[in-house]
C-alpha cells in the first residue's frame, strides 16, 4: 500500500500549522523533510506516527504498520544504562552482544552500561539513535537525529544509519541541506 498523505489539516487553537498537506512517501528510500522552524515538521510525523489527531484530511499506509522513532526530545530511561534502554525495545532474539556491537559503532563500546543520566547530551541522542534502528520498524521516524552531535561523530552515526537503513523506509526531519546529499536521500521541502 502507498504510504499517502492528502489534505492534511490541522490547527492549535487558532492557529494553523497544517493547511491542506499532500505527499506520497516513497517506500524503502529515506525522505528529508526540510523547513524552518515551526512549520510544522514535527507534527505532521507525530500525525504519521498516531501521536496526534489531524483534523481532516487522509492518511493512507501508516495503520497498522510498526513504527520506531527518534523523537525531538532523547526519551531515555535515565536511570538505566544504554543497554537496558536498547533491551526494552528489542526483541527478545537480539543479544547484549549485539547491542554492544551496535553501540561501538557509534563510539559508544566505553558508556555502554553507564546511567544514561550519566552520559553527555550527545551521548544520549546517540543511544535513541542505536535504540531506534534496533527496534522492528517498517516506516522509521527522526526528528532532527543528528542534533548535538559533533561533525566527525555525525559521520559515523550516518555511516551506521545508512548501513541500517538500507531499503527501509525512513521519515526523517533534518535543517542541513548536507545531510540530504550524505544520506542520498529525497527532499521534502515544508
Ligand atoms: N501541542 C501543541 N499545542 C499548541 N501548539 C503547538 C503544539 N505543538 C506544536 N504547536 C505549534 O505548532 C507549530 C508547528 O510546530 P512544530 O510542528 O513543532 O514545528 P517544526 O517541527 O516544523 O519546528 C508551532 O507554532 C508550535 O508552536
Ligand atoms: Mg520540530
Amino acid at each position: 500500500m502507498e504510504l499517502a498523505v492528502k489534505d492534511i489539516t490541522k490547527s492549535y487553537g487558532e492557529k494553523v500549522v497544517l493547511d491542506g498537506f499532500t505527499h506520497i512517501f516513497e517506500k524503502d528510500r529515506i525522505t528529508c523533510i526540510l523547513g524552518e522552524s515551526g512549520r510544522g515538521k514535527t507534527t505532521l510525523i507525530r500525525i504519521l506516527m498516531g501521536l496526534e489527531q489531524k483534523d481532516f484530511g487522509e492518511i493512507t499506509g501508516f495503520e497498522n504498520i510498526k513504527k520506531s522513532a527518534v523523537f525531538q526530545e532523547d526519551r531515555l530511561c535515565k536511570n538505566l544504562s544504554a543497554v537496558a534502554n536498547i533491551k526494552l525495545v528489542c526483541s527478545k532474539a537480539v543479544t547484549k552482544e549485539e547491542i554492544l556491537e551496535n553501540l561501538k559503532r557509534v563510539g559508544l563500546a566505553e558508556a555502554a552500561y553507564q546511567p544514561a543520566r550519566e552520559l553527555s547530551g550527545g551521548m544520549q541522542r546517540r543511544v535513541a539513535i542505536v535504540r531506534a534502528l534496533m527496534a522492528e520498524y517498517d516506516v522509521l521516524f527522526l526528528d532532527e537525529p543528528f542534533k548535538g552531535l559533533d561533525s566527525d561523530t555525525k559521520e559515523q552515526v550516518m555511516d551506521y544509519l545508512l548501513e541500517k537503513t538500507a531499503g527501509k523506509t525512513v521519515i526523517m526531519i533534518t535543517h542541513d541541506q548536507e545531510e540530504v546529499g550524505r544520506l542520498n536521500a529525497l527532499e521534502l521541502k515544508m
